[in-house]
């Protein structure tokens, strides 16, 4: 999508879709940035709809004859307590007006659209307006969909708006492959899509194989992965600029479909386990985010692909194995399998050496009651590193709250009678225990965040700019702490 900048509102005119932006309690002279005639017809529907402009909500003005179809007034809230997520809210409903209706062109009139975060915020909602899953279906007769090519935003800053476009694009490019069903990605096709992309951005990319990952002593991945047909994968990518001020690594969790294994998930929970492979696909759109961005730090993508599938050569309860790091794992929960594969992802990443390291998982049912469904859960073993990451994604639209790490009671029903540590440590504290569990193969010293993405990944009722399905939660936080980390966070 190509964006034009305007600086005054008389000069709006003549787009498919005009998309203007108010807060509750307006005033007709913040109609003013539209052209005259249609400002009258606007203030003639405000109140025979009764368009109050509430946070969220999208009236549409149709306009009988001209080139502009029609004027979507999107409402954001009240002025007192707008926040940067209202203006990325506002920005998808006025470009999703234009996509349902084929619309070529929109122009976007947003207050403070100068402002560098909002025009961010701005570019981002564009580019999530734009989203649809719609490869598997035949389309409707009336379908009109299709996402205008150009977009005029009264006072944008040009940078912010197409940065924003880039982390949305890469954000719905996440989202593409997260909502891929397990019969079309296994772990050899995430592999290959990790090698398209690594072909098409110029990046380094190795993959290991089940042969090589038994030959690094590389159990825990494994063993999670030998119920299934298709073999797992270690990913493993690289993104180096020309001068890094710092080197990150960011590991997902990559469970191409997870049924529970023997320890099997009733029918309810083991729908949408397709989307169990949401972190790797989220560490993915990193990548691809920092190298569009030509952001000045090192990024390594790591994946421990996986389907942890029942049959006669799965890993069974009472398993006790070895992982990367040496340190052993009885498994009493063949479902607690994304912990297990995380085991020797996260020791593999901590061995690169890297200044941080990110984990992001669909890890637990019970961070999903702890926080609900639109509130990721943020564990660290460094609280000044999570107190940055917290920070500069506050402005992020994605909600992350930082649960403790420090109970050592709790941390004790980590212990196993037979090995160094079990994989499941029971029903309270899920979440936390998880964690903690993680942390045996973090290398001491190593600041390290995990994001615990359960039940955020995917969208069962569409709420801001999400549609139903798979969100790849957890990128534009971490997008936004690695722009922080390059300065570049205006
Ligand atoms: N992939 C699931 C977690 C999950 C649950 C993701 C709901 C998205 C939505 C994970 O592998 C899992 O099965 N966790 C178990 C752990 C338990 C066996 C200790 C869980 O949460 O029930
Ligand atoms: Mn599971
Ligand atoms: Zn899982």
């Amino acid at each position: 999508m190509r964006f034009e900048i305007v600086k005054s509102g008389s000069r709006i005119g003549r787009r498919n879709v005009l998309g203007v932006a108010l807060y509750e309690n307006f005033t007709p002279e913040d109609l003013a940035s539209l052209p005259s005639s249609i400002a009258l017809l606007a203030e003639m529907y405000i109140p025979r709809e009764n368009f109050k402009a509430k946070r969220g909500s999208v009236l549409v003005v149709p306009l009988a004859n001209g080139e502009t179809q029609c004027v979507a007034l999107v409402g954001l809230g009240p002025r007192e307590s707008v926040k940067i997520d209202d203006y990325r809210v506002a920005a998808f409903n006025i470009v999703r007006t234009a996509a349902t209706r084929g619309a070529p062109s929109v122009s976007i009139a947003i207050p403070e659209a100068s402002e560098w975060l909002i025009s961010r915020a701005i570019g981002e909602g564009a580019a999530l307006a734009r989203y649809r899953f719609e490869k598997y279906r035949a389309t409707d007769e009336d379908d009109r969909f299709a996402p205008p090519e150009t977009a005029l935003v009264l006072c944008g800053d040009h940078k912010a708006l197409s940065e924003g476009f880039t982390i949305g694009t890469c954000q719905c490019y996440a989202r593409d492959l997260a909502n891929e069903p397990g019969n079309v990605v296994n772990p050899g096709v995430l592999a290959k899509i990790a090698n398209d992309l690594a072909l098409e951005k110029g990046l380094k990319i190795k993959v290991f194989d089940e042969s090589e990952l038994a030959a690094k002593g590389m159990n825990a991945l494994l063993s999670v992965g030998k119920g299934s047909a298709s073999p797992p994968r270690l990913i493993h990518l690289e993104y180096i600029p020309k001068s890094p001020v710092a080197t990150v690594a960011v590991v997902g969790k990559g469970i191409t479909f997870d049924s529970g294994g023997l320890d099997i998930k009733p029918a309810d929970s083991m729908l949408t386990m397709k989307g169990d492979k949401t972190g790797a696909c989220v560490a993915l759109g990193v990548i691809k985010a920092a190298s569009e961005l030509k952001l000045p730090i090192s990024v390594h993508a790591i994946i421990g692909a996986a389907e942890n599938m029942p049959g006669g050569n799965s890993y069974r309860p009472d398993d006790i194995i070895k992982a990367y790091n040496g340190k052993t794992i009885e498994i009493n929960n063949t479902d607690a399998e994304g912990r297990v594969t995380l085991a020797d992802t996260l020791a593999y990443a901590c061995g690169l050496k890297p200044d941080n390291v990110i984990d992001i998982a669909t890890l637990t049912g019970a961070c999903a009651v702890a926080l609900g469904d639109t509130t990721a859960g943020l564990f660290t073993n460094d609280d000044k590193f999570g107190g940055e990451f917290l920070s500069a994604a506050a402005t992020s639209g994605e909600r992350f709250w930082k649960l403790p790490m420090d109970d050592e009671n709790l941390r004790k029903k980590l212990k196993s009678p037979v090995a160094d540590v079990v994989n499941s440590a029971g029903r309270y504290g899920g979440a936390i225990t998880a964690a903690m569990f993680l942390e045996n193969f973090v290398e001491k010293g190593c600041p390290w965040i995990h994001l615990d993405i359960a039940a955020t990944d995917f969208v069962k009722e569409p709420y801001s700019y999400y549609i139903k399905g798979a969100t790849a939660y957890g990128l534009r936080g971490i997008v936004s702490w690695l722009l922080y980390l390059a300065g570049a966070d205006k």
